[in-house]
Order: C-alpha cells, then structure tokens, then sequence
C-alpha cells in the first residue's frame, strides 16, 4: 500500500492528523470525479475499466526526482514531476526482423544460447495463449512451436533457467484480471519435457524469480488479490530440473514489494530492479474478473543481496521503470534494460510508456541511457546474441507524440550494441 509521508491540501496545512484524513478524503473524492469525467486509461485494459470504480490511494513520497518548475492554466506556478519524459539518448540503427507467430503481451522469455523461448501472455484481454514459439538467433526465424500445461499460468509468470532447465513459478491464470496461481513447473529444453513441482507456499502475481546460489529464489509481485505488494521472498534448492527439498524455505524479505521488476544475477550477487506497487485488479464481483485500474506507483530501486544477505539499496535507474521482467539482458559487465512504464501523467493521469535503452554498470554502480528504442514499450521480450540486441512483443505507444499504451505487437527488432 502507498504511504504518507507529506501531504499539502489547499491552504490546510495542519499537522493534525484528523485534518490531514477529511483533506485526503476531499481530494480522493475530486481525483475520482476528475477520472470519472475523462476518458478510459489507454491500454489493452482500455474498453474495460469503469472509470467510477478507480480507487485513490495516498501517494508514496519515495520516487522523488529532479523537478521542474511548470505553469498551470490558470498561470500559477507549480513543480512538476520529469518522470514522465523522455530521456536523452543516442539514436540507434534499428532493422526489424521477422515476428512473432502471435502478439503477446505480459509473456515471459528465456533465451538459451541461440534460442529464446517465448512463453504465454495475452493476446487480448479476453484471450490468453497457453503455448511456447521459438526465435532461432542464428537463422532469425520462428518456429518449434508447443504447448504448456493446462494447468501453468499464462502471464505474470517467474521464470528463470540454469541452461537447460526452465523453472516456471506462479502467475496470474487466465485472462482480464483474475488472480494468480501458485502451480509451478519445469520445463526440460532438450526434450521438451514439463514436470509438475511443489507449488509456492502461496500464489504471486510476476514475482521477481531468479537461481542463486544453487536455490531457486522468488520474491515481491502482487498479493492474491494482484494490486496488494508482497515482500515475502522463498527459496527452495534444485539441480537438473529438479526440487532437493520438499518445502520452500522463507527468505529475508525484500524491503519494497510489488510486480514487474528485472531481476539477475551478476558476479554471485543478486539484483531486483525498478518494478512498482499496486497493478489492475479484478472489479469485485465481476464473473469476468473484469480489470478496473488502482493507483500505482512506480520506482526504479535497485536493491542487492550478498554474502551478508541483507539487502542493501543501490542507486536508482534514471527514472521510474516497470514491466521490465524480461526486458533485460546481461552484457559484459552490466545489464541492458529495454523500455518500460514510468510514473502516470501527472496531470492526465495516463499511463506513460519508455522508450530508453537503459544500462547499469555492475562495477561502477552507475546508470546511463545508451539508446532509444523505434518506440516506446512495455513488457517486452529481449535477447542478445554476437552483439545484437534484440526485443520482441509487449505493448507499444500511440506514437512519438503519446506516450500511452496502445497497440499489443509480435514485431522483433535488433540493434548492433557497443557499450
Ligand atoms: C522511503 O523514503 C523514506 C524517506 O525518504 C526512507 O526513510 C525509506 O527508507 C524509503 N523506503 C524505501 C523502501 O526506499
Ligand atoms: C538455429 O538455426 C541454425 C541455422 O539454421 C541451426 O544450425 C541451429 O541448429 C538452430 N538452432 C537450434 C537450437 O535448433
Ligand atoms: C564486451 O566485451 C568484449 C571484450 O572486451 C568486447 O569485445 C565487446 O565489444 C563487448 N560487448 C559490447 C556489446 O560492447
């Protein structure tokens, strides 16, 4: 849930806390009418959210960034957020490849050496696919298709593999908003084999999932309910595709919760990067489990696990970024993070897309944008092979000028990287 750290409504600026609630109160009840008057978030959730059921949350205080002075209609000064805009970055040679057999959107990919295996998702919002496509880097094309487990989530999955093994770890069952699933498989690559293994303790909407250590360790995402952020973090240990134990074991909790978010392994440690608090969620009631939107906030936190296995903060991305999941690649010494949501529009209250190729340098623990995507997207699938970077799937912006969500896409691009 979000929290207050600072709150200034109008001219009532008290420190009593009784004030400081009614204001909080008036200025949900103005956000919901002020919502209830404009037009649908633009997304794949877009014809099914009714706008009166949005629910205000307080606002964290922790994605603070560089403001801007900006001026209101009525001339009045205020500061507004940079969060939203573009960054600065080079501009890229990109040549777009074959696509995808489907569009997908909140899928989930692996790459193994010349083969990304691409995995589930929404096609629409009312249609979800239950089967595996192929990208082969070598030849550049599509193919080997098959099918998961009827059982086996169908976005907002944990996913990881050790080379051969892909361990799958709960995630949202079937389409608009319906909760998650606690269901967990492998999958064996060479044979094409699925094995059903001990579930998570309880069900998590896309926890961030990675193997470290010899355990396979899965933390944050979404509660049941798919808004509410959990912290808790498991483990369990594996070999080969398989569990060792019986029963995963709890873990340090991760000190921010919530979905979305890259995480890796880099030199023995472990990262959980950017992501968000609170998501759509299922409007109550709906046989449908229609989607209706909640507050988020997204941030760009970089948190860290070593020898000490406390979690130590890094310093942030250069701006609030989720839905990167598998939007990553490790290159060299850092890891490339393409695209992304950012904070809403402050004033539209809109979802904003990125279009930044963001990169981390694991040794200097410093942050730069070394790219621009052809556009700007969310949730999208990336792989790197011989230098190229490559990205496929997600969901694209209106154009260069609207930064919203739009259209759910197949297409696969790739760029000659040098960092
Ligand atoms: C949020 O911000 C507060 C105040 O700046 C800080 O004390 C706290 O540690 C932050 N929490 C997280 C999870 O970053
Ligand atoms: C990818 O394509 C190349 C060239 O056609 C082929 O030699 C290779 O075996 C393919 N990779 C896999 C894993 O099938
Ligand atoms: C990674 O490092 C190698 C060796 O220094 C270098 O040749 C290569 O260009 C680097 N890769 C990228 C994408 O910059």
């Amino acid at each position: 849930m979000g929290r207050v750290t600072s709150v200034v409504v109008g001219k009532h600026k008290s420190s009593k806390l009784a004030l400081l609630c009614v204001a909080l109160l008036g200025l949900a009840f103005l956000l919901d009418l002020f919502w209830a008057s404009s037009n649908s978030p633009p997304s794949i959730y877009q014809s099914f959210i009714s706008p009166k059921k949005i629910v205000f949350l307080p606002f964290s205080s922790n994605n603070t960034q560089p403001q801007k002075e900006g001026k209101k209609k009525d001339g009045k000064k205020r500061f507004l957020s940079d969060t939203f805009a573009d960054l600065d970055g080079p501009e890229l040679n990109w040549e777009k490849m074959a696509g995808a057999p489907v569009p997908r959107l909140d899928g989930a990919a692996i790459q193994i050496k010349d083969q990304l295996f691409v995995f589930a998702g929404y096609g629409t919002i009312d249609f979800v696919h239950s089967h595996v496509d192929i990208y082969n880097f070598t030849d550049n094309t599509w193919g080997g298709r098959f099918d998961m487990p009827k059982e086996m989530a169908h976005s907002h999955l944990g996913m990881v593999t050790d080379g051969r093994y892909i361990y799958v770890v709960t995630g949202q069952y079937g389409p608009q908003c319906r909760g998650p699933t606690a269901r967990t498989f492998v999958l064996d690559t060479v044979t094409k084999q699925w094995r059903d293994m001990p579930p998570l303790p309880v069900p998590r909407y896309a926890p961030a999932t990675q193997l470290w250590r010899g355990r396979l360790h899965v933390m944050g995402g979404s509660r049941e309910n798919r808004h509410t952020p959990g912290v808790e973090h498991w483990s369990i240990a594996v070999k080969d595709g398989f569990f060792l134990e019986k029963e995963w074991r709890s873990e340090i909790p991760i000190p921010r919760g919530g979905p979305h978010r890259a995480c890796v392994v880099y030199n023995d440690r472990l990262y959980v990067i950017g992501g968000q608090e609170g998501d759509f969620q299922a409007k109550p009631g709906s046989p449908i489990f229609k989607c209706s939107r909640r507050n988020e906030v997204v941030f760009g936190d970089v948190y860290m696990l070593d020898d000490d296995m406390k979690w130590k903060s890094l310093p942030p991305m250069p701006k609030p970024d989720s839905h990167i999941e598998f939007a990553w690649a490790i290159v060299n010494n850092s890891i490339v993070i393409v695209g992304g949501t950012t904070e809403k529009h402050p004033e539209t209250k809109k979802m904003i897309l990125n279009g930044e190729i963001f990169h981390f340098n694991f040794d200097t623990l410093k942050w730069s944008v070394i790219g621009k995507l052809p556009y700007r997207v969310k949730t999208t699938l990336v792989g790197f092979r011989d230098g190229w970077l490559y990205f496929t799937s997600g969901q694209r912006d209106k154009g260069p000028d609207d930064p919203g969500p739009r259209k759910v896409i197949g297409e696969m691009w790739r760029t000659k990287l040098k960092l």
